[in-house]
């Protein structure tokens, strides 16, 4: 268990981020949860769970592809705990298309929200972390960023983005004993793979050695892992958690 640490969460209400906001809070973990809309979820009955292992949370509106807001939401933050230990960069979206069809204004938007919206919040954290001494931060890449995905230019573009900004900033911190790295999950059962019809995930369960789709605990498990004191020794890296699917 830790004390008094605190962790920022984007994209926290739901899905993979609402999960990873449960499983740190567990360890102890006060919680800043951003969401980009608090009339999105619902945020009384994860302020209950969260609660009922004994730490404190706080839910901060801010789009991350903005990077005045993501200022005011780390200001607000540290207001508010006076220290930010774990940022995991989660906010993420899709709007997938083959590129005959796709429009600039949905390149440039998956661009903003998931590799600029990582930089905006990260760029903010950063000298808090540097003045502690310490910190994590573990970003959400995606395996489509390692091995690429017809129809997702775009989104693989942010994700093998975030995998770039990953490795250099892991360079550039490592001194400071902050420890930088990403998780590319392959496919995970939330909102974002729901849309997809029975018959794309037959086909995508096929092509998974484990025949399966993961869920958002087996994603955040792992970063509760980079988060700990157990991953004290491992910067820089990309660990893909997809059921064998990209090896
Ligand atoms: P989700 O769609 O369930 O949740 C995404 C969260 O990000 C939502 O809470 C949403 O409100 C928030 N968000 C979106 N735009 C935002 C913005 N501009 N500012 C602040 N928050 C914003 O998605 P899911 O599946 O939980 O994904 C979480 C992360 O994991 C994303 O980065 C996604 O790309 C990544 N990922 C997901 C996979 C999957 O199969 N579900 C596979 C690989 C990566």
């Amino acid at each position: 268990m830790v004390e008094n640490k605190v962790a920022l969460i984007t994209g926290a209400t739901r899905g993979i981020g609402k999960e990873v906001a449960i499983q740190l809070a567990k360890q102890g973990y006060n919680i800043v949860a951003n969401c980009r809309n608090k009339e999105e979820d619902d945020l009384d009955g994860m302020k209950k769970e969260i609660e009922s292992f004994g730490v404190k949370i706080i839910f901060l509106e801010a789009n991350v592809a903005n990077f005045e807001e993501c200022d005011k939401m780390v200001k607000e933050a540290i207001e508010e705990f006076g220290r930010i230990d774990v940022l995991v960069n989660n906010a993420g979206i899709t709007k997938d298309g083959l590129i005959m069809r796709m429009k600039k204004e949905d390149f440039e938007a998956v661009i903003d929200v998931n590799l600029v919206g990582t930089f905006n919040v990260t760029r903010n954290v950063i000298p808090h972390m540097i003045k502690q001494k310490s910190g994590r931060i573990i970003s959400l890449a995606s395996v489509v960023g390692v091995c690429g995905n017809a129809g997702q230019t775009n989104y693989s573009a942010s994700k093998a983005g975030i995998i770039g900004f990953t490795k250099s900033l892991a360079k550039e911190v490592a001194s400071r004993n902050i420890l930088v790295n990403a998780v590319a999950p392959g496919f995970i059962a939330t909102n974002m793979t729901e849309v997809l019809s029975d018959s794309v995930k037959e086909n995508i369960n096929a092509q998974i050695p484990l025949k399966r789709m993961g869920t958002p605990e087996e994603v955040a498990k792992v970063i509760k892992f980079l988060a700990s004191d157990d991953s004290s020794y491992v910067t820089g890296q990309v660990i893909n958690i997809d059921g064998g699917m990209v090896m």
